[in-house]
């Protein structure tokens, strides 16, 4: 297999088209925030237009009550179904039993919510604790008993990845006695936030005393690259890098020596969600509540320099 065929069957690979007559779908999109952001509408308007969807786009600007007045709307307007991508994750019962009581079927795209099972068709999303395990375990590995002072970076508060990613990663690096958190802060999971908040940990710890950097996305962990940059100090030498979503920026960022590794998130969440709806729509099939998406780890042994220019490639 090509590296090219690679990446397209696990990052952005679109999933077979299936025929159907024209659905009409909501899409409640959080924002812009992260570069992974952009491109999961990117894909979602790409594959909805592929299949002949109607896909009505809102851009909620990171806020839950513009999320739950465009879910009122598309409910208003008799859509088909509803794609969302929850910022938070309380708060949707009451919107989400009133899609019900319409018969429109809701799937959550990469977060999930706290809300009854039934509320909901299925959730695409990737296993969120997975990934902050993943990163908590190989920064135990890389540092091999060595102390390391380490500061996080946590996503928006309330977002369902920031509390997985969090738990996930204590879990990996439980047992390790010589890794410490002495600094977590929300850096909203955008790059301007990461780099101010990194601003903060170097200036209140002294960049000589941190030794690695846990980002719940690439997004900020490359605004913190900047920071570190400015204090006078390497990023992914002095202080050591791990982030979420394997974005083009963090393999470039790796392929320079300035990060050390990145967990890939698909923004293709869009493809096995319509494949879901569509069967559902057509002939009742009822999917599994939860459609994982798959989290590979990419570090320096990767070629990140061929990675990023296919991804580049593909639009991210
Ligand atoms: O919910 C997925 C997270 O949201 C991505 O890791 C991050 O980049 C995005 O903003």
């Amino acid at each position: 297999m090509t590296l090219k065929s690679a990446l397209l069957a696990s990052a952005i690979a679109l999933t077979p088209m299936a025929a159907m007559a024209e659905l009409t779908i909501g899409f409640s999109q959080i924002g812009s925030e992260s570069g992974w952001r952009a491109a999961e509408t990117t894909v979602t308007k790409q594959e909805s237009e592929r299949r002949g969807i109607n896909l009505k786009f809102a851009d909620a600007q990171q806020k839950q009550e513009n999320q739950i007045k465009a879910l009122r709307t598309f409910i208003a307007q008799g859509v088909d179904a509803i794609l969302i991508a929850p910022v938070v994750a309380t708060g949707w019962d009451e919107v989400l039993e009133e899609a019900k009581d319409s018969d429109i079927p809701v799937i959550l795209l990469d977060r999930t919510v706290d809300a009854p099972d039934e509320l909901y068709l299925t959730a695409v999303t990737s296993d969120l604790v997975h990934e902050g395990k993943v990163a908590g375990e190989w920064l135990a590995t890389e540092m091999a008993g060595d102390d390391c002072r380490i500061v996080e970076l946590q996503g928006t508060t309330g977002s369902s990845p920031a509390i997985d990613r969090k738990n996930g990663f204590e879990q990996g690096i439980a047992g390790h006695d010589n890794l410490e958190i002495v600094r977590s802060q929300t850096g909203d999971f955008t790059r301007s936030l990461g780099k101010t908040v990194m601003e903060s940990f170097l200036k209140a710890e002294g960049g000589e005393n941190i030794c690695a950097l846990y980002a719940h996305n690439d997004d900020m962990a490359v605004g913190a690259i900047q920071a570190i940059k400015e204090a006078g100090l390497a990023p992914g030498v002095d202080i050591k890098i791990v982030a979420i979503d394997a974005v083009p920026d963090a393999h470039l960022a790796i392929a320079n020596g300035e990060m050390n590794a990145t967990i890939e998130l698909t923004p293709n969440m869009a493809g096995p969600a319509l494949d879901a709806l569509e069967a559902y729509l057509a002939n009742g099939a009822v999917p599994p509540k939860w459609i994982q998406t798959e989290s590979k780890l990419f570090t320096t042994a990767d070629d990140n320099a061929a990675i990023y220019e296919v991804k580049k490639g593909l639009g991210y």
